[in-house]
């Protein structure tokens, strides 16, 4: 395969590189990615991997087997562009690189050379560009449709009860169950022994989601991420789910996996970014 880095243009997009094997002159592996998906917005996030290795297998019909599998995050902005400049909220004196959109190391050479023009006092014709404070007017729609999927998440508050009893949650799975008002997000680790957390996102209250593939509690709101027992991995939290004592928990679980149809106008699937 010819060296370099190619994506397509669908929706969700798919990419292909190759890397190095350590201590392996003779061969390289392929690397494919894609099946891009808003956190915690995938029923079944186990499909998307699914769904790369069928593609795989009819772009390449040589692979005989998949190596590895990983999933991360990325930042997305409305309009695809990285925020790079002053941080709107912090004074003139803050500045900020974020939002890169799978582009991280494109967008850091960039703020590397925008920054450094803004700090010293010098024009840069990409300033208004990458501004951290630009309404782009032609990604409007865009904007309004991710609020309003955004919104949509707190409808979690009214799920009704699902399964019966918390002790049908297998080993190492989790689910989100009901007891009264209190909402609890329920993890059986591999022994048995049973964690369990206020299902209540620290950053603005979203319901979080249980992710089967990743072993993670997902929020649907803004894409925090925290540990099966509850630790912050990624903001816009920056705190950990409320632990709770064992035997919170009462025997309603509502169903997290089942999601209603997305507000009208959004598929629910991230633009395609270049990655
Ligand atoms: S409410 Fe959970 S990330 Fe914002």
């Amino acid at each position: 395969m010819p060296k370099g880095l190619y994506w397509d243009t669908e929706d969700p997009y798919h990419y292909i590189r190759t890397t190095l094997i350590d201590g392996d002159a003779e061969h390289e592996l392929l690397v494919i990615g894609g099946e891009d998906h808003r956190t915690g917005q995938k029923e079944h996030p186990e499909e998307s991997f699914a769904s790369l290795e069928q593609w795989s297998r009819q772009m390449f019909p040589v692979i005989s087997d998949f190596t590895y599998r990983w999933s991360g995050q990325i930042m997305e902005t409305i309009d695809g562009l990285a925020f790079i400049g002053h941080d709107p909220g912090h004074g003139k004196n803050v500045f900020v690189a974020t939002g890169d959109s799978g582009m991280g190391m494109t967008h850091g050479t960039i703020a590397g050379m925008l920054i450094s023009d803004l700090i010293v006092g010098n024009e840069n014709p990409w300033t208004e560009l990458y501004n951290p404070s630009r309404k782009p007017v032609a990604a409007a729609l865009e904007y309004i449709a991710e609020n309003a999927n955004t919104g949509w998440q707190y409808t979690d508050y009214l799920r009704p009860a699902d399964i019966k009893s918390s002790a049908d949650i297998p080993c190492g799975e989790g689910a989100v169950i009901r007891n009264g008002a209190e909402i609890i997000a329920v993890y059986q680790d591999q022994c048995g022994k049973t964690i369990q957390c206020g299902a209540k996102c620290p950053h603005l209250g979203g319901i979080v989601r249980w992710n089967s593939v990743e072993k993670s509690w997902d929020c649907p709101a803004h894409g925090s991420r925290f540990t099966a027992t509850g630790k912050v991995i990624n903001g816009p939290a920056n705190s950990n789910l409320r632990p709770l004592p064992e035997g919170t928990g009462a025997d309603q679980e509502i169903k997290t996996t089942e999601l209603p149809p997305m507000p009208p106008g959004d598929s629910g699937i991230e633009p395609p970014a270049t990655p």
